[in-house]
């Protein structure tokens, strides 16, 4: 079976090749274009798909050494995401499976995310994971294939947007998560206490009084006293985040009972939060898995391996299957 993946969702083009030996060829065109505005535009985002596309599917393919006539399934991002974003890789997704008659799957961004895991690790159930990434933060428990139970998820931002809303206020650049990382690493994580908001109990999570706590901490202290403290601000600010987000994986493994915990999307590839989960899931006696970084932000690997996943499950209805396949902004 070899299947093509895309995913346009959001800022990234990608497109993926699987085939039975694993991932042949994972290739990502990343936009720069939205780093001056400090977040994405959408319809920059879309023009940018749309010029990316095609180039990007001929790299995947040749990568892998494969032709587009030796694909047997094409898996697609149907949803979460921008909308205009996600019509670009749908609509190219339906043209090709047209034109080569090769069945088409929808696949759920949040649940490829999930999946990635499984891209390096045999699957295992039942386990629970802590999905963080630049749209979504949610804890799901998942006792077997696609039947995820969502133990809690963020009132309002996810955790890769406090990464990167709390970096502009710092004058970073966007997207902040990976710049804040790297600098946590030469700082201390107690300079500063940030709250932690919901610690105490619960799945549920909060990171807009975090984001809030910082304005004012900068207001105060000034602009040459923040330029000065930069990574110490960075590693204190990541210790805040990480932290509620480790102490509530591991309150879900514990409730749950389960012997698998894994970690998925953008913010995975965070170093501290990482060190975090290990020593989590070490203290519980449960095991820990993590994609690999280049599987952690958006990438087309994932999609691939779930559409491919979502096939084998039979977790989909003709209707789901073709072009029928709708796109979706929200998570249903
Ligand atoms: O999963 P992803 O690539 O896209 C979405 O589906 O949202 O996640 C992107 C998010 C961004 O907010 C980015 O700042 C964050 O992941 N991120 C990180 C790191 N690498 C990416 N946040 C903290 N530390 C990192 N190393
Ligand atoms: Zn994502």
């Amino acid at each position: 079976m070899i299947v093509l993946g895309i995913e346009s969702s959001c800022d990234e083009t990608a497109a993926a090749v699987y085939t039975p030996d694993g991932i042949r060829s994972n290739v990502i065109a990343s936009q720069t274009i939205h780093e001056k505005f400090g977040g994405i535009v959408p319809e920059l985002a879309s023009r940018a798909h749309h010029t990316r596309i095609t180039p990007t599917v001929k790299q995947a393919l040749e990568e892998a050494g494969t032709d587009r006539d030796d694909v047997d399934l094409i898996a697609v991002t149907s949803g979460p995401g921008l909308m205009g974003s996600l019509l670009v890789g749908l609509c190219f997704a339906k043209g090709l499976s047209l034109a080569c008659r090769v069945p088409l799957v929808g696949v759920n961004h949040i649940d490829a995310h999930i999946y990635s895991n499984f891209i390096d690790h045999e699957p295992r159930y039942p386990f629970v994971c802590l999905i963080v990434s630049g749209g979504h933060t949610r804890l799901v428990h998942v006792p077997r294939p696609f039947d995820h139970r969502v133990l809690g998820k963020t009132r309002d931002d996810a955790a890769g947007e406090a990464f990167d809303k709390i970096g502009k206020l710092l004058g970073l650049a966007y997207p902040a998560g990976p710049e804040i990382d790297r600098r946590s690493q030469n700082g201390d994580p107690d300079f500063h206490s940030f709250p932690r908001a919901m610690i105490r109990e619960g799945f549920e999570f909060s990171f807009s009084g975090l984001k809030t706590s910082l304005l004012y901490y900068v207001e105060e202290k000034g602009e040459d006293f923040v330029q000065n403290h930069l990574d110490d601000i960075c590693a204190s600010v990541s210790q805040a985040i990480t932290e509620v987000l480790s102490v509530k994986l591991r309150r879900a493994a514990e409730q749950t009972g389960v012997e698998t915990v894994m970690l998925a999307g953008g913010v995975s590839a965070n170093s501290m939060l990482r060190i975090k989960a290990k020593s989590a899931a070490d203290v519980m006696g449960v095991e820990l898995l993590i994609p690999r970084m280049e599987y952690c932000t958006d990438n087309a690997a994932m999609i691939a391996i779930t559409g491919l996943m979502k096939m084998e499950e039979e977790a989909i209805g003709e209707e789901e299957l073709g072009l029928g396949v709708r796109p979706f902004a929200r998570m249903p």
